[in-house]
């Protein structure tokens, strides 16, 4: 370690992970300890935000421990606290702010509240050294379908947003009607691989005036509509082909949007993130579709798509070297808009 290394501790505990990370010099991982808690709301078939709070509450100490033992390092060797402070579950959050909140109190270093979106954008950097500002982002997470165009570290305009469900909430809700459980995306990738996309055509919306914008109630009453009439008429689904035919239509769209806004916005690099954005189907396509359009395409690896600390880390440092701080009044915000501070 270098005298003028910048350590930043970074805590995630928006949803159901407790997560602690330590990130050196902004994209290099120190270590990502990650304590998930899906063993525990699978028995609800979805998280349960009081047992996600009460979790978080248990294991943050431990978790932050393991995170400074695993990086070599103890907390006289941090140079600041990034943590989310939204948007997320309420409850949730507190945890992980409050923790960061004592820590910077205690240490008296920089405390920094970093948007869980903007996180998951940074979670690109990770694996692309190269990779740097502008770029467009599609970030497709269990609460979150977001077009954005990051003009720059922390310089963020959204272009298309969803009107109704996430991309990751649609998985959820077709796996938990086709029987397959929680979390739903990981388990229809896999299932859709052994069947046809082409078996069942479900529909693509298309949003009068908004060409950017995403909805996806729709497809998930479809998929509904034709899991019931099947029953009615007392035939067998094939569960293989309502997952591939329902993934190829969300990818679809995914793909034919990002691609537009892309060539419309003249961007020539496209980096997708968030847990949709660890589906194979969605990798393949636009990995395809970039190709074709002369466009650069990233994306992080699985571990880093899904809700981590290291991409919170990676974010806080392009904060700290702007020193854009927080206070210690830093407050959990459920709603929290991108780009908003
Ligand atoms: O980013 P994330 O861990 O948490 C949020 O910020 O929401 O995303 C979780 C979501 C869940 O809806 C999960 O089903 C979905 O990402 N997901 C996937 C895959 N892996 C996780 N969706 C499709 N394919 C996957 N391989
Ligand atoms: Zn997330």
């Amino acid at each position: 370690m270098f005298q003028n290394d910048i350590n930043i501790l970074a805590i995630e505990t928006s949803c159901d992970e407790t997560a602690a990370s330590v990130v050196r010099n902004g994209r290099e991982i120190r270590s990502n300890i990650i304590s998930s808690q899906i063993e525990l709301h699978k028995l609800y078939g979805g998280v349960v935000p009081e047992i996600a709070s009460r979790k978080h509450i248990e294991k943050i100490n431990q978790v932050i421990k393991e995170a400074l033992t695993v990086a070599g390092v103890t907390l006289d060797d941090i140079d600041a606290i990034g943590v989310t402070y939204g948007p997320g579950l309420v409850g949730a959050l507190l945890v992980g702010v409050a923790e960061a909140k004592a820590i910077s109190f205690a240490t008296k270093k920089p405390l920094i509240g970093v948007h869980h979106i903007e996180g998951h954008i940074s979670a690109n950097y990770i694996e692309n050294q190269e990779l740097e500002p502008p770029f467009l982002s599609l970030v497709v997470s269990g609460g979150h379908s977001h077009l954005v165009i990051v003009e720059d570290y922390g310089k963020y305009q959204i272009v298309g947003r969803t009107r109704d469900d996430a991309a990751g909430e649609a998985f959820d809700k077709v796996a938990r009607a086709i029987g397959l459980g929680y979390p739903g995306g990981p388990k229809i990738d896999k299932l859709s691989k052994e069947g046809n996309s082409q078996a069942i055509q479900f529909p693509r919306a298309h949003i009068e005036g908004s060409p950017y914008d995403f909805s996806f109630s729709g497809l998930k009453s479809a998929v509904l509509n034709y899991i019931n009439s099947m029953k009615m008429k007392n035939e067998e689904i094939n569960k293989a082909d309502v997952a591939a035919s329902f993934q190829e239509a969300v990818v679809d769209v995914l793909v034919t949007r990002t691609i537009m806004a892309a060539k419309d916005f003249g961007i020539s690099k496209v980096a997708i993130a968030g847990g949709v954005a660890a589906n194979s189907a969605l990798q393949n396509a636009m990995s395809k579709a970039c190709k074709e359009n002369i466009i650069e395409f990233y994306y992080p690896s699985p571990i880093y798509c899904t809700d981590n600390a290291a991409m919170i880390g990676v974010a806080a440092y392009y904060e700290y070297i702007n020193e854009k701080y927080s206070g210690l009044d830093l407050n959990a915000v459920p709603n929290l808009k991108i780009g908003e501070r």
